[in-house]
C-alpha cells in the first residue's frame, strides 16, 4: 500500500508540498498550528499568492466539488500520529533577531509535538533550511521522545522551490537530495518520489551532514552569482561599461552560465540573506568562520545596492529628499510573488522615507503584506497613480505590468521626468524617447 503522508507546518513550502504529494497521488494530511490557516486552506484557499497553487489545492482538498478528497488539513497531532507513515516537516526557520543565526525554535517545537504521536514505525523527513547538524540532533530526540523509539527514522531532504514558480519547482525539481542513516528511509523516499524520478530527476543519497549543507552551499552559491555580477556592476558605472552586455558576453562561457546574473537592487526574500547569514554563525561555531568570509563580502555587496540606489534617486531630486515626492514600482522581493521579506524594494523607499522624502509605493500583489510592514509609507492603487506629482520615478521589482507602462502617460502625471531602473528589465530606449531621463544601474548614463 502506498505510504500516508503528512505535512508539518503549512506555510509557503508546507502547503505547496502538501498539493504536490497530493498531485502525485497520495492521501495526504496537513498540519498547522494556525487554526486560521487550517480553516482558509480546507476552503482551497491560499494564504498567499503563489501561481497555480490554489487550482492545485482546489483539485485534491477533500469536501470541495469535483475534487479528489486526497489532501485534508488539521491542528490535531494525535491525528497526524494516527494517519502518516511520512512526515514531512516544513515549519520555517528565520533569522534571529538582531542576530545572524537561525531561529530553530519552530523546528524544534514541531519535532518534540510530532514524536510524542508517534507510537508505531514512521519515517520522518525534515525539509526546513537548519544548521548543519541539527539532523543528527533531530534523529536522537526523535528516538527519546517518540513512544515507537528506535522505529522512528529521520530523513533529510532539503527543498529547492522557488517562490513564484513553488508548484513545478516541486512537481518536477531539478534534483532530490536525501540525507538518510537507514535503509528505510531511502526506500520510502525513493517510493513517494517515484514519479519525478522516473521522469528523469536525479536522486542523490547522502549523509544528514551533507544533505543539510547541500541546501546552504546552493544557496550561497546563488546569492554570491548575483553579488559578483552586481560588483561588476559598480565596476561598470564607474569606469562607463554596460554590465548586462557584460553578463551576456560572459554567460556565453557554460562553465559560467546566463542564470542568475541579473544585476540591480540585489536579492531579498525569505531565504537567500538569511540563508547565507546562518551559513555564516555556524561556520563560527564549527571553528571555520574564515571559510565563509567571502559571504560577508557578498552581503555587503548587495546591501550596498540598497544604499547605491538610494544615493543615484537623491541625485535625481537634486540632492535633498526633503520635501520630494517619489514613485517606488514594486514592494515584493520578486515579481509573482507577494513575498516582501527583506525586499529591496521596501528597504530603498524606507531609507528615503526617512530621508524626508515622500514616497509612493505600488505593488501589483504585495500591497498587503508592504503596508503591514511599511504602515508610514503611502500607497497607491496603480502605478500611474504613484507616478502622480512624482520628482522620480523607481523601478525597484521586476513585474511584467511595468515593462508595459506607457512613458508618455506617466509623463503626463509625473512632475519630472527622471526613472531609475533598479532591475535592468524596462526598455529604456521608450523611456527616453518619451522625453525621460532613464538610469540603469551598471549600465552608462547615455
Ligand atoms: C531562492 C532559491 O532560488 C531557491 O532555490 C531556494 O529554495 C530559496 O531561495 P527565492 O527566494 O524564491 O528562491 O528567489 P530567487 O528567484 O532565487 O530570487 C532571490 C532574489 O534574488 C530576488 O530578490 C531576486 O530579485 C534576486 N535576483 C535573482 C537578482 O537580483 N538577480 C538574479 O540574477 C537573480
Amino acid at each position: 500500500m502506498a505510504p500516508r503522508i503528512t505535512v508539518i507546518g503549512t506555510g509557503y513550502l508546507g502547503a505547496t508540498h502538501a498539493a504536490a504529494m497530493a498531485e502525485l497521488g497520495f492521501e495526504v494530511l496537513g498540519l498547522d498550528v494556525a487554526p486560521e490557516k487550517i480553516e482558509m486552506l480546507g476552503r482551497g484557499k491560499v494564504p498567499m499568492y503563489e501561481p497555480g497553487l490554489e487550482e492545485l489545492l482546489r483539485k485534491h482538498v477533500a469536501g470541495l466539488e469535483g475534487s479528489t478528497g486526497r489532501l485534508r488539513f488539521t491542528t490535531s497531532w494525535e491525528e497526524v500520529g494516527e494517519f502518516g507513515d511520512v512526515h514531512f516537516v516544513c515549519v520555517n526557520t528565520p533569522q534571529k533577531h538582531g542576530e545572524y543565526a537561525c531561529d530553530m525554535s519552530y523546528v524544534d517545537a514541531a519535532f518534540t509535538s510530532l514524536a510524542a504521536v508517534l507510537h508505531g514505525p514512521a519515517l520522518v523527513v525534515g525539509k526546513s533550511t537548519v544548521p548543519v547538524g541539527s539532523a543528527a540532533r533531530l534523529a536522537r530526540l526523535l528516538t527519546e521522545l517518540a513512544p515507537a523509539g528506535e522505529e522512528v527514522e529521520l530523513a533529510w531532504n532539503p527543498e529547492f522551490l522557488r517562490e513564484g514558480f513553488a508548484v513545478q519547482d516541486t512537481l518536477r525539481p531539478d534534483r532530490i537530495v536525501v540525507g538518510v542513516a537507514g535503509e528505510r528511509g531511502e526506500k520510502l523516499l525513493r517510493e513517494v518520489y517515484a514519479k519525478p524520478v522516473g521522469e528523469g530527476t536525479p536522486f542523490v543519497v547522502t549523509d544528514y551532514p551533507t544533505a543539510e549543507l547541500v541546501k546552504t552551499a546552493a544557496n550561497s552559491f546563488l546569492a554570491t552569482k548575483i553579488s559578483f555580477i552586481n560588483a561588476m556592476a559598480e565596476v561598470c558605472e564607474a569606469a562607463d561599461g554596460d554590465v548586462i552586455k557584460l553578463a551576456e558576453a560572459i554567460g556565453h562561457d557554460d562553465r559560467i552560465g546566463k542564470k542568475f546574473l541579473r544585476a540591480g537592487v540585489g536579492f531579498g526574500g525569505g531565504c537567500l540573506p538569511k540563508d547565507i547569514r546562518a551559513f555564516m554563525a555556524r561556520a563560527g561555531e564549527l571553528g571555520v568562520d574564515q571559510a565563509l568570509t567571502f559571504l560577508r563580502e557578498v552581503d555587503s555587496i548587495n546591501m550596498r545596492r540598497r544604499a547605491h540606489m538610494v544615493e543615484l534617486a537623491r541625485e535625481a531630486v537634486g540632492g535633498s529628499f526633503l520635501g520630494q515626492r517619489v514613485a517606488v514600482l514594486g514592494a515584493t522581493f520578486k515579481p509573482d510573488s507577494d513575498d516582501v521579506r527583506d525586499s529591496p524594494a521596501l528597504n530603498v523607499a524606507g531609507q528615503i522615507h526617512l530621508q524626508g522624502g515622500q514616497v509612493t509605493v505600488y505593488d501589483p500583489k504585495g500591497m498587503e503584506n508592504a503596508r503591514r510592514l511599511f504602515p508610514t509609507l503611502a500607497y497607491a492603487e496603480s502605478a500611474l497613480e504613484a507616478c502622480r506629482g512624482a520628482r522620480v520615478v523607481l523601478h525597484l521589482t521586476e513585474w511584467g505590468e511595468f515593462r508595459e507602462l506607457d512613458p508618455s502617460e506617466i509623463a503626463a502625471v509625473a512632475s519630472a521626468h527622471h526613472i531609475i531602473d533598479g532591475r535592468n528589465a524596462l526598455d529604456a530606449a521608450a523611456w527616453r524617447d518619451a522625453g525621460w531621463t532613464f538610469r540603469a544601474m551598471g549600465r552608462p548614463r547615455a
